[in-house]
C-alpha cells in the first residue's frame, strides 16, 4: 500500500476502516429496505461494515428512504443511477466505490439468507478468492419455486458450467463475496452485460481461484415483484454468446445479419407474391424492397438495437436515415459484385461479394447514422 501523506489527513478524527461491504442493487424494493440493514446489523455485529445500494431509477421512493436513512448513519451508502438498467453493472459500480477489503453482494428482496454474511467474511479472510450462496448443493435449495423456473435454472446452471469450465453448483447465484484483491484485477475486463455477475467473474480469472460454496435455501419473496423477465434471459444468452465470439465479431453484428437474412426472405415472398398477382417486375422489385427495409428497421429496432431503441419522432427519423443508408449499401453491394463478376466471372462469387460488402456497410453506417449513441 502507498503511504499517505499525513499531513493532509487529520487522522486522529477519522474512523477505522471498513472491513466488508455489502452491495444491495435495488430496483422498486422500498419495502424491503429497512428489514435488510436491520437484517444485515444483526448478523455482521462486531464487524465494521457498510451496505451499499445502488438503484437505477426506481419509481417507488426506494432511493429517497436509503437517503432517509443515509443521512442518519454512514454506514448506508447510496449510488444512483438513471436511464441505465442492469444488475451486473450496478453491482460492479457499487464494488467499485467501496475500499472494504471484503466485497458481498446480497439482493435487496430478503430472498437470500443473510446469515452466510459472516462465512464469506471468514473465507475471504482466510485467503478465498470467491464465496458463493449455493442453491444447489447438498443442504440449499431452490425454495417454493414454480416447476418451469427450477427447470430454466438448471439448464441456465448447465450452460455456465459448459463455459467457465468451473466445478461450482450455482454458477447463476447472484449471492455471494469476492476479495478486493481478486475484484481489483478482474473488474476492468468484465462485461456488465445481464445480470450474471458471478458467472461473468468466474469466467473472466486467468488463474484458477480458490472458491468455497455455502448452501442456502432462497427464500419467497413478500414484498416487491421480481424483474427477471424475457430481455434478461435475452440479456444473459447475449453474454455467453458475447463470451463465447464477441472478441472475433460483434455480436451485434450477428443479430444484424441474422435480420438481414429474414428480410431477405420478406423481399422474395413480396416479390414472387406481386408477380403472381401480375405485377411488373420493376413495381413489385420496388415494393418488395421497401417491405424487407421497413421489415430490417423494425426489427433490428426491437432485437438487434433493443438497448437504444428508437420511439417516437426519432424512430420515424430512423427509419427514414435506414432507407438512404440500405439505398446506398444496395449501390455497393451492385457494384462490387461488378467488379468481382468482371474479374472472375464467378457469379456466386460476386454475389457473395456484394452482399458481404453490402451488409458490413448497411450494419457501420446504421450504427453511425440510424442507432448512434447518444451521449
Ligand atoms: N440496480 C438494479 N438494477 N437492481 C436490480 C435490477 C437493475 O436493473 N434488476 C433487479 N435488481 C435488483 C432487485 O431489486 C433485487 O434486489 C435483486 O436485484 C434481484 O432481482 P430479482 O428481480 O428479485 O431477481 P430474482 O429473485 O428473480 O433472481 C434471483 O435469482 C437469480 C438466479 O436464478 C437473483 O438472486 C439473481 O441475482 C440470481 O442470479
Ligand atoms: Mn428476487
Amino acid at each position: 500500500m502507498q503511504q499517505l501523506p499525513h499531513h493532509q489527513f487529520d487522522l486522529g478524527v477519522a474512523l477505522g476502516p471498513i472491513e466488508m461491504c455489502v452491495v444491495v442493487p435495488v430496483l422498486n424494493e422500498r419495502d424491503n429496505i429497512i428489514e435488510l440493514i436491520h437484517r444485515i446489523e444483526t448478523t455482521l455485529s462486531g464487524v465494521a461494515w457498510e451496505v451499499m445500494f445502488v438503484d437505477d431509477g426506481s419509481t417507488d421512493g426506494t432511493p429517497e428512504l436509503i437517503s432517509t436513512l443515509a443521512a442518519g448513519d454512514r454506514r448506508v451508502r447510496l449510488i444512483r443511477r438513471f436511464n441505465r438498467r442492469g444488475l451486473s453493472s450496478a453491482v460492479i459500480e457499487g464494488m467499485l466505490a467501496s475500499t472494504a477489503p471484503i466485497l458481498a453482494v446480497i439482493d435487496g428482496d430478503l430472498q437470500h439468507d443473510e446469515a452466510l454474511l459472516p462465512e464469506f467474511r471468514r473465507a475471504i479472510m482466510e485467503g478465498g478468492d470467491v464465496a458463493i450462496g449455493t442453491r444447489y448443493a447438498e443442504g440449499g435449495s431452490t425454495g417454493q419455486w414454480a416447476q418451469s423456473r427450477v427447470y430454466v435454472s438448471k439448464v441456465a446452471t448447465r450452460l455456465a458450467t459448459m463455459l467457465t469450465g468451473a466445478a461450482i453448483s450455482d454458477p447463476m447465484s447472484g449471492f455471494f463475496a469476492i476479495s478486493r484483491e481478486k475484484f481489483t484485477e478482474l473488474a476492468p475486463n468484465l462485461s456488465g452485460i445481464g445480470y450474471k455477475i458471478l458467472l461473468d467473474i468466474l469466467s473472466s480469472s486467468r488463474s484458477p481461484m480458490n472458491i468455497v460454496e455455502y448452501p442456502y435455501v432462497f427464500r419467497t419473496r413478500k414484498h416487491g415483484e421480481s424483474k427477471l423477465d424475457s430481455t434478461v434471459v435475452l440479456n444473459y444468452i447475449e453474454m455467453l454468446a458475447e463470451k463465447r465470439v464477441g472478441r472475433f465479431i460483434p455480436i451485434k453484428f450477428i443479430k444484424f445479419s441474422a435480420v438481414g437474412a429474414l428480410g431477405l426472405i420478406v423481399h422474395m415472398s413480396i416479390l414472387s407474391l406481386l408477380l403472381k398477382l401480375s405485377a411488373g417486375f420493376g413495381v413489385a422489385q420496388l415494393c418488395a424492397v421497401i417491405s424487407a427495409m421497413t421489415f430490417n428497421f423494425f426489427l433490428n429496432n426491437s432485437f438487434t438495437y433493443r438497448d437504444q431503441r428508437l420511439k417516437g419522432l426519432p424512430m420515424l427519423a430512423g427509419l427514414l436515415s435506414f432507407y438512404a443508408v440500405c439505398g446506398l449499401g444496395a449501390i455497393a453491394n451492385v457494384g462490387v459484385g461488378q467488379w468481382v463478376f468482371d474479374s472472375s466471372y464467378e457469379w456466386w462469387l460476386a454475389g457473395l461479394a456484394g452482399a458481404a460488402i453490402g451488409s458490413v456497410w448497411n450494419y457501420t453506417m446504421g450504427n453511425l447514422l440510424t442507432w448512434r449513441k447518444r451521449r
